[in-house]
């Protein structure tokens, strides 16, 4: 019998440390620090590629596209949401929105592919629970501003992950022609696709979804509060359990413009064609005033 007994304890002991050696060669290990995440959602996979900020200890994915270009067609439309997919490079920055050039040279800087948000993590996920995650809007007064200043060691220290997006900005964010062809606030309306996008992924970044602050200063902060009334932010247990209005409220003055008609009008863009659709499409090869 003495056979018997070490076969089954062979095949119990030995099992595992002969699995392991099947096979061939062993796949290289990951690299620790590796700033890299896998992500699997809407039927696509992707790989994105960020780096690690050795001196302050955290991840960082830059310049992700949570939605199409508004540009050509999609000028003045709510957003159309783009799902991750592939290898996509999150190195650098997106340039900002367009606005006039902070400098005071009289010109307008950015680009209108400007609908990019950045990621900053603590650590890359593990078995443990995600973390909290901060989603920042940032300040300008509807018409400045971009992601490019703020950085995420304040909130990674914390094990807490910072998103933080850009939204259209000026007449290309907030121009309402007061009927569904250019309906208005289509820059609100990527921020709540930036939210939608961090609702779907950002379980893949370490983060929990269920533990989501919306937070903003000054315009920023106005909008902050507005996600957090809004019916249209994800709903089912999904949106924001939480609001930091830094300077901003949803009446603060300046949120609600009472004519948006009279404000395309001064800033020169006639609305006297017959249709607005015509319109749109006569001005979005062009450049348009955008404060
Ligand atoms: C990612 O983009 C950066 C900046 O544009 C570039 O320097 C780098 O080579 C790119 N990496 C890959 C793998 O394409």
């Amino acid at each position: 019998m003495a056979w018997l007994w070490f076969v089954l304890l062979c095949s119990s002991l030995c099992a595992s440390p002969v699995l392991g050696v099947v096979g061939g060669d062993p796949a290289a290990p990951p690299e620790p620090d590796a700033a890299v995440v896998f992500t699997q959602r809407h039927g696509n996979s992707a790989r994105i590629q960020g780096f690690k900020d050795d001196a302050r200890g955290y991840y960082t994915f830059n310049g992700i596209r949570y939605a199409e270009p508004p540009i050509g067609a999609l000028r003045f439309q709510r957003p159309v949401r783009r799902y991750l997919a592939g290898e996509i490079n999150a190195t650098s920055n997106c340039l900002p929105c367009p606005q006039l050039d902070p400098k005071g040279s009289g010109g307008i800087i950015g680009s209108e592919d400007c609908l990019c948000l950045n990621i900053f993590a603590p650590k890359m996920p593990g078995d443990e629970e995600g973390c909290p995650v901060i989603f920042f809007i940032h300040g300008g007064n509807f018409k400045s501003g971009s992601i490019a200043p703020y950085g995420g060691q304040h909130f990674t220290k914390q094990d807490t992950i910072l998103v933080t997006a850009q939204y259209r900005l000026g007449s290309l964010g907030f121009l309402s022609t007061g009927n569904r062809d250019a309906s208005g606030n289509t820059g609100l309306f990527d921020l709540r696709a930036a939210m939608t996008w961090i609702n779907d992924y950002i379980e893949f970044f370490g983060g929990d979804r269920s533990r989501l602050v919306v937070m903003g200063q000054g315009s920023g902060g106005r909008a902050a509060s507005l996600m957090g009334l809004s019916k249209e932010t994800p709903r089912e247990g999904r949106d924001a359990t939480g609001v930091a209005a830094l300077s901003g409220a949803p009446l603060s003055p300046g949120v609600v413009n009472s004519d948006p008609n009279k404000h395309a009008a001064d800033k020169d863009i006639t609305l006297d064609m017959p249709d607005t659709q015509a319109f749109l499409e006569e001005i979005s090869g062009r450049a348009v005033p955008i404060s």
